[in-house]
């Protein structure tokens, strides 16, 4: 583990998968029919990027959405957990939403983790020019598998906050293992702070996954890009095409990668054969209504404190907190 101290008050710790992981995640699934491929691979230092640009287009609500929540309640919030707590934002690699509620929460100290080095390592320093009083332990860290604490942060009430709708992002049973290491790491009395996209109109959600500006088709070819570079790979970009779609009995959109024809494609010296109209799948983002999402959190031993939505109801933001032993 690399441990530094890049400026007073931020110190880096990298946790991060290696590419052995990474190759033999993108091996077996590319084994699999339909071949999948893990959605986290997707933040590589461009990946990242395009993420940040979908967050701005004028499909993509969610960011917005949830935004303008915890901008209209971060003076409650604060009033439920109180002042001096730990925070910790696992997958918190552009640190973008944290700042709404640092005034009112005041913690004792911030430890955002994410698994794109780079972007963390920028976007730390950045919140630690803007907020000095606040220490930050910056861990690059594939959260999804990693949830420990870097060694040196201090104690305090644990507060995670996890934002964005990346819980959508796991399947409902791996999104209550997710949950209950997040209980865990928070302990007897922690609390969650969690962004939830919630179940509407299928037009809404499939413009927010398929834009006219075509960023995120290029987010989802982004994957092939890393692969290429990071795994020796061939795929050509231009014979896969982005889709997405909302699929209703299931509640999530998925997204695929899918051949404009026949073709072999070999990483890391493996080859794998793709007929025309064969797709990889990518990514689902599960959607929720509050009571789904509710009965979801209290499997992983979390009661809510509290819930906001939009006014058109379009995104939600939970509180909750570890129920007592
Ligand atoms: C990161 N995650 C919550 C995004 C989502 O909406 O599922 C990723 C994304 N994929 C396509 N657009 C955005």
């Amino acid at each position: 583990m690399e441990t530094n101290l890049t400026k007073q008050n931020i110190q880096f710790h990298d946790l991060h998968a290696t590419r052995s992981d990474f190759l033999g995640d993108v091996l077996s699934g590319l084994r699999k029919r339909p071949a999948s491929i893990p959605p986290k691979y997707f933040y590589d230092a461009k990946g990242s990027q395009l993420f940040d640009a979908i967050t701005e287009l004028p499909e993509y609500y969610p960011t917005r959405t949830e935004i303008g929540i915890l901008n209209a309640n971060a003076a409650e919030i604060a009033r439920h957990v109180g002042t001096g707590s730990l925070l910790v934002e696992p997958g918190g690699g552009s640190c973008a939403k944290v700042h709404i509620l640092l005034e009112g929460l005041q913690p004792c100290a911030y430890v955002p983790m994410d698994i794109s080095k780079d972007h963390l390592r920028l976007a730390a320093k950045e919140l630690a020019a803007a907020y000095p009083w606040l220490e930050i332990h910056a861990a690059c860290t594939d959260f999804t598998q990693q949830m420990e604490m870097p060694p040196s942060a201090p104690g305090g009430t644990r507060v995670a906050f996890f934002p964005g709708s990346s819980i959508g992002n796991f399947k409902p049973q791996d999104a209550i293992v997710f949950l209950n290491s997040i209980a865990e790491l928070v302990g007897t009395g922690g609390y969650l702070l969690i962004g939830v996209d919630l179940k509407k109109d299928r037009a809404i959600l499939q413009a927010a996954y398929d834009d006219a500006a075509g960023i995120t088709a290029q987010f989802n070819l982004n994957l092939l890009a890393h692969i290429n570079r990071e795994l020796n790979a061939d795929f050509d970009l231009e014979t896969w095409q982005h889709k997405a779609l909302y699929n209703e009995s299931k509640g999530r959109i998925e997204m695929h990668l899918i051949s404009r024809r026949e073709q072999t494609v070999t990483v890391d010296g493996q080859s794998f054969h793709f007929s025309q109209g064969e797709g990889i799948h990518t990514e689902n983002s599960y959607k929720y209504t509050v009571d789904e999402f509710n009965a979801l959190a209290a499997q992983a031993g979390f009661q809510s404190d509290a819930c906001w939505l939009d006014d058109n109801s379009l995104f939600s933001v939970h509180l909750y907190r570890v129920q007592g032993g």
